[in-house]
């Protein structure tokens, strides 16, 4: 038998609601902060993400999926989303919009070959927002405000907001010297994976999970000590910003994230569970891409967060979801003369707007009821010879046990009520 993909799921049914759920409060959220819409290509040219996510990062030189599509060009399936955005804003000249360009995107399907466990999969889904063409420190703000709302809103509790600066192309390169200085001495207890990474990447020596690896870490230079004066004045608008809006917040000192776009502010948010694998949400500012990309000299920032490991906190922290109102009719009916009445009662239910089907044909009215109750419906509408006779249908609400007689033309409004 053949099975979904390792670390690909199936969204069934009975999930949906969840994924409704966060979809609607978050293009809601996002319409609020004036963000519009923007879906892109799953798959894009290797080099774009080569050029943008960084070539010596964990996504691009073990997780990405690439294959060569039939003209021999090199494609590889998104593992996030900015890149793609970016390249979007480029190829489409939305510079001459008034900026910044605020863009998001909602269930964006995401493909990381990545060892799969609770809340990391090799397809996943981002919530994304963008807002390109702005350099102040208000629209970091205003972006870790979105993602904050969002988590509020769908009642996540006892989150915490982890923040960092990381500087820019003038104070970075003394940092990265700092950092490689400290490191020198230290090497041999590193891991392999650090050990590389103090040549391709050194920033990323701060992240690495190992037990082994962590102590260092934690003693290493900090780039917030070392930043440039327009960086330290952002780091400060940052914080000030922030504590204008009371969104609390925890200086990381070790925070560098996982793609290399980033400049000055990096953000994550934590649930309460430990671990890196669990982070809800991240992003940050990434003044240098839409550059690197072929184009102007463009400023923006954003974050994304996973669709699945906000479903998976929400559960785990006993979140129920809302009740969807939406009325659900299911007509069952006793005799063949009944039967042509409930097919053109269950056509006029939805016509009238509202969701309705037949119980399956040819059961008892026993069985009938029984898949009704399991069926989701909120009413159960039976129609047998004495109610034919009448010309009215019998309305049971489900969650009452109510029921009443109602003329046949009147069950529509019975029911929407
Ligand atoms: P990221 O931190 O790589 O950032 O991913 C953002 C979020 O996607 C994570 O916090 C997590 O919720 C979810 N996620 C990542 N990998 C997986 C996985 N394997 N399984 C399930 N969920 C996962 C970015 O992607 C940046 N593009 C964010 C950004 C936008 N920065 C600026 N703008």
């Amino acid at each position: 038998m053949y099975k979904a993909p390792r670390g690909a799921a199936d969204i069934l049914p009975g999930e949906q609601p969840w994924w409704r759920h966060i979809e609607r409060t978050a293009a809601d959220l996002c319409q609020r902060f004036a963000y519009r819409r923007i879906d892109t290509p799953i798959f894009e040219s290797s080099a774009l993400f080569h050029r943008s996510v960084g070539e010596a990062t964990d996504i691009v030189e073990k997780e990405t999926y690439t294959f060569d599509d039939r003209s021999g060009d090199s494609m590889t399936l998104r593992p996030e989303g900015t890149a793609a955005v970016c390249r979007a804003y480029l190829e489409h000249g939305m510079h001459v919009l008034p900026l910044p360009v605020r863009l998001y995107s909602l269930r964006a399907p995401m493909f990381r070959y990545d060892r799969p466990q609770a809340g990391r999969y090799r397809q996943f889904h981002q919530v994304n927002a963008e807002a390109i063409g702005d350099a102040g420190a208000a629209v970091d703000v205003e972006v870790i405000e979105l993602a904050w709302r969002l988590f509020e809103t769908l009642g996540l509790r006892n989150l915490s907001l982890l923040i960092n600066s990381i500087g820019d192309p003038a104070c970075r390169p003394a940092y990265l010297d700092a950092l490689r200085a400290y490191y020198q001495g230290h090497l041999a207890s590193l891991c392999g994976d650090c050990n590389k990474r103090y040549h391709t990447n050194p920033l990323r020596l701060l992240d690495c999970k190992k037990p082994t690896c962590q102590p260092f870490a934690q003693d290493a230079p900090r780039s917030a000590d070392m930043l440039c004066e327009p960086c330290r004045d952002h780091w400060r608008q940052l914080q000030d910003g922030l504590r204008i809006l009371s969104i609390p917040f925890a200086v990381e000192h070790r925070l560098v994230r996982g793609l290399d776009y980033y400049t000055r502010t990096v953000f994550e948010v934590q649930p309460p569970e430990e671990g890196g694998q669990s982070t809800l949400g991240g992003g940050g500012r990434y003044d240098g891409l839409i550059q690197q990309l072929g184009g102007n000299p463009t400023p923006a920032v954003g974050f994304a967060c996973g669709i699945e490991r906000l479903i998976l906190n929400l559960k785990r922290q006993g979140i129920a979801l809302p009740p969807e109102s939406e009325a659900f009719a299911v007509v069952a009916c006793m005799g063949d003369a009944a039967r042509p009445v409930a097919l053109k009662l269950a056509a006029d239910l939805r016509r009238a707007g509202l969701r309705a089907v037949l119980a399956p044909s040819g059961k008892s009215l026993k069985a009938q009821m029984r898949y009704i109750g399991a069926s989701g419906a909120t009413h159960a509408l039976i129609l047998g010879d004495d109610e034919l006779r009448q010309g009215v249908v019998a309305i049971k609400t489900l969650a009452t046990g109510d029921q009443r007689l109602v003329p046949l033309a009147d069950a529509p409004a019975a029911i929407a009520l």
